[in-house]
């Protein structure tokens, strides 16, 4: 391996917490100190990056974290880091505690930051896709999507006994705000008889003809509506169905933040270990500016600035099983 001179990688998490980013800290800090390189926790991502939260990690800072949901080195949506005058105050702070490289592990807001920040400083710097929404280009799976979908249908499992009991039609909203992954994966995994995504348009009047079909010999129903879905959240597609149909016993159910958190599945926590220590091996070896993720089993790497093009391919075979085995 041809090593780059870096001593002292700064690794921080940003945006919103996934199950599996205490994994791949602890992947970071132990890779680097593998290799003899100094790492530093960076405390509440960019904001704790402008006011110099530092924290030398040794072997034990990550010690019993690889279980644990969340981030030990917590997060934030920095407003600061956007402005020109934050990034010179971050880039003075790591400059002053001998920071001489970054492992980001987030999402698109903080890749984006990154870029910049790469830009304007020329730090080196690589991202780790770490967010339960799976909606980064170049990753087939990010930190914390596998274990948000299992989640979500274990909670689906929950509410279809009751929806079975009642004779009951429940509307369940999971988040994506601008990406429907997580809907089509945990619907497909819980049997939902409809989900609805932002990256399809959403056909209100062929979903209410097949609830009509479907009351004829199904009495209770799951849909699934992500957050984001062109036609409405939850509460706005119940109101429409109920318009429709007032006799349907319908019920909403927001799945909301239990999504983000809990202990990561083994597939989030052997993921988070690879990219982890993809990512420091890679700095050493100059690479810079790009995203690590895992596409067909394999280490990939994608610039920030395709990785954060909110266009992620829906898989149309998945799309196709939703229409066979639903209602
Ligand atoms: O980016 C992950 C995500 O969970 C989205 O699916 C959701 O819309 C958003 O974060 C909510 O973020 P917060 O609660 O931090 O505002």
């Amino acid at each position: 391996m041809t090593k780059v001179n870096i001593k002292n990688i700064g690794v921080f998490t940003s945006g919103g917490d996934s199950p599996g980013m205490n994994a791949a800290i602890r992947a970071v800090v132990r890779t680097g100190l593998f290799h003899d390189i100094k790492v530093t926790g960076i405390l509440r991502g960019y904001d704790g990056m402008i006011s110099g939260e530092f924290l030398p990690m040794e072997r034990k800072s990550v010690a019993n974290i690889i279980q644990r949901g969340g981030t030990v080195l917590k997060t934030a949506r920095s407003e600061e880091f956007r402005s020109k005058e934050g990034r010179v105050k971050a880039y003075e702070q790591l400059k002053k505690n001998g920071i001489d490289a970054l492992v980001a592990i987030g999402g698109d807001g903080t890749f984006t930051g990154a870029n910049i920040f790469h830009e304007e400083f020329n730090i080196p710097i690589l991202g780790l896709a770490g967010t339960i929404d799976n909606d980064l280009q170049g990753t087939d799976y990010t930190i914390g999507y596998d274990t948000a979908i299992n989640t979500v249908i274990d909670a689906v499992d929950k509410i279809r006994d009751t929806a079975e009991s009642h004779d009951r039609l429940f509307i369940v909203e999971v988040m994506g705000r601008d990406s429907g992954l997580i809907a089509l994966r945990s619907g497909i995994g819980s049997g939902a008889e409809a989900i609805l995504i932002p990256e399809t348009k959403t056909d209100i009047n062929a979903l209410l003809k097949r609830l009509e079909i479907s009351r004829k010999d199904k009495s209770s129903k799951i849909i699934i509506v992500a957050e984001g879905d062109d036609a409405g959240g939850g509460f706005e597609i119940a109101k429409i169905v109920k318009e429709k149909f007032p006799s349907i016993d319908t019920r909403v159910s927001i799945l909301g933040h239990i999504q983000r958190g809990g202990s990561p599945s083994c597939m989030d926590r052997v993921l988070a270990s690879r990219l982890g220590v993809a990512a420091v091996e890679s700095l050493l070896e100059g690479r810079t500016s790009e995203m690590i993720g895992i596409v067909n089993g394999k280490i990939h790497f994608t610039p920030f600035s395709s990785a954060i093009k909110h266009n992620k391919d829906v898989n149309s075979e998945l799309l196709k099983i939703v229409d066979i085995l639903s209602l």
